[in-house]
């Protein structure tokens, strides 16, 4: 079973829209083009029920019942239970809430682990609660491969250890790390995790109930939906950890750490992701499944098409003296996130391949501590060229006939 391209694309408004017909996109880390269901139920909501929700009156009941059901179904697709999951403005701003929350809860003596490979949504924030006495102690990765070994790991994990946060896939180095397994090392020692899935749930929603993760936290606008922010905190660590909204929603665990006021249209719109993979579920497959396992076939599907694409850009980059390949070569190991070093900054060989009707960008990407960790120019910075499951072979061809022109 092949991932239908065609059909994919199809559910896509961008790919119909002229002024983005002949560019190739290549910054999907940023952000992804959004599909047609969530652009629908956005645009009815603001139609139909842009009211308070939850009232009795049927604009008000229905806009409810929608943010309800995002939540609903992107917990069951994700494995976790609908009280778990919560929406925020972004992750930076959910990791900045949680940080808050950890720094009343751990005391004298706590430590908590940070690493060298994340965006810095998922590691400034933590390192300020050294400030607060907390010991704040470093995963660093191998500057060579930028890889996060779990040796290391080990010889930082103890007693003292109350908290681990790591990326499931850096926006930088892109080796997908193995969560499951090092959320055992951490729960181990009697540690929870924090895990930021922002560059990797793109490529396929993860069971996060399988991985085990305490927290787990991503970005729909980068998952085809609205800007938002998504943040699961398993019960018994929400349960424990002091609550950072109003005084009165502290029982409600999916409005504790959202001290914000939703963005009711877009908590709404979300549920257009769950659409969106339904519609790939039922356009490829005819048994029934639970939202878990389709999720989980859908997510096989994507992965297989993004590999399958992904392996020939590799050999390219891997195989040119001007370039420096970050990250793992096998594209069996990573995302589809690919930075380059390269002797020209990044930033303008991203506006060299613009001519080219390639969509691309340069610079640090908030990646700094990764790119320095293995001694990147950070006045050059680098080029990134990132894809998800809608992109095409011809695509990746464009950029390979476009790379051969300016690198
Ligand atoms: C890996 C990673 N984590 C976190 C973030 C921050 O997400 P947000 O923009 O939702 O704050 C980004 C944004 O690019 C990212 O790539």
């Amino acid at each position: 079973m092949k991932l239908d391209i065609e059909y994919v694309r199809a559910q896509f408004p961008a790919f119909a829209e002229p002024s983005l017909n002949g560019q190739a996109f290549f910054e999907n880390a940023g952000g992804s083009y959004t599909c047609a269901p969530v652009i629908e139920r956005l645009t009815r909501y603001y139609h139909e029920r842009k009211v308070q929700p939850y009232y009795a009156f049927d604009a008000s009941r229905v806009a409810g019942e929608e943010m309800d059901e995002a939540r609903l179904r992107l917990a069951a697709m994700l494995g976790v239970e609908t009280d778990e999951l919560s929406f925020g403005p972004s992750t930076t701003q959910n990791t900045y809430v949680l940080a808050q929350a950890f720094r009343e809860h751990l005391g004298d003596g706590d430590a908590i682990i940070v690493t060298n490979q994340d965006h810095e949504a998922n590691s400034g924030p933590w390192r300020r609660l050294a400030e607060s006495g907390i010991e704040v102690r470093e995963w660093q990765i191998d500057p060579v491969s930028g890889r996060l070994e779990p040796a290391a790991l080990e010889r930082l994990l103890d007693g003292r250890v109350k908290l681990v946060v790591f990326p499931h896939c850096s926006n930088i180095v892109a080796e997908i790390n193995d969560v499951k397994a090092i959320t055992a090392m951490a729960h181990a020692v009697g540690a929870v995790v924090c895990v930021d899935g922002v560059s990797y749930v793109p490529h396929g929603f993860p069971d996060i109930g399988d991985l085990g993760a305490d927290i787990y936290l991503f970005s729909a606008y980068k998952t085809f939906g609205p800007h938002q922010g998504i943040m699961v905190i398993r019960r018994d660590l929400a349960r424990a950890l002091p609550n950072q909204g109003h005084g009165f929603n502290g029982d409600t665990l999916y409005k504790k750490f959202t001290p914000a006021g939703p963005d009711h249209a877009q908590v709404a719109a979300c549920a257009g992701m769950a659409d969106y993979m339904d519609m790939l579920f039922a356009h490829h497959f005819s048994d029934h499944r639970e939202p878990k396992a389709r999720a989980r076939a859908v997510h096989d599907l994507q992965r297989a098409h993004e590999t399958e694409l992904l392996q020939p850009l590799l050999d390219y980059l891997d195989g040119r003296n001007s370039a420096r390949l970050i990250g793992p070569a096998d594209a069996r190991l990573r995302a589809p996130t690919v930075t380059v070093e390269l002797a020209d900054k990044g930033f303008d060989v991203a506006a060299a391949l613009a001519p080219h009707g390639v969509m691309a960008g340069g610079g640090d990407f908030y990646g700094a501590r990764p790119l320095e960790a293995m001694g990147v120019d950070m006045d050059r910075g680098v080029l990134r060229l990132s894809f998800v499951h809608y992109t095409s072979r011809e695509e990746v061809d464009h950029l390979i006939r476009a790379l051969d022109h300016v690198i």
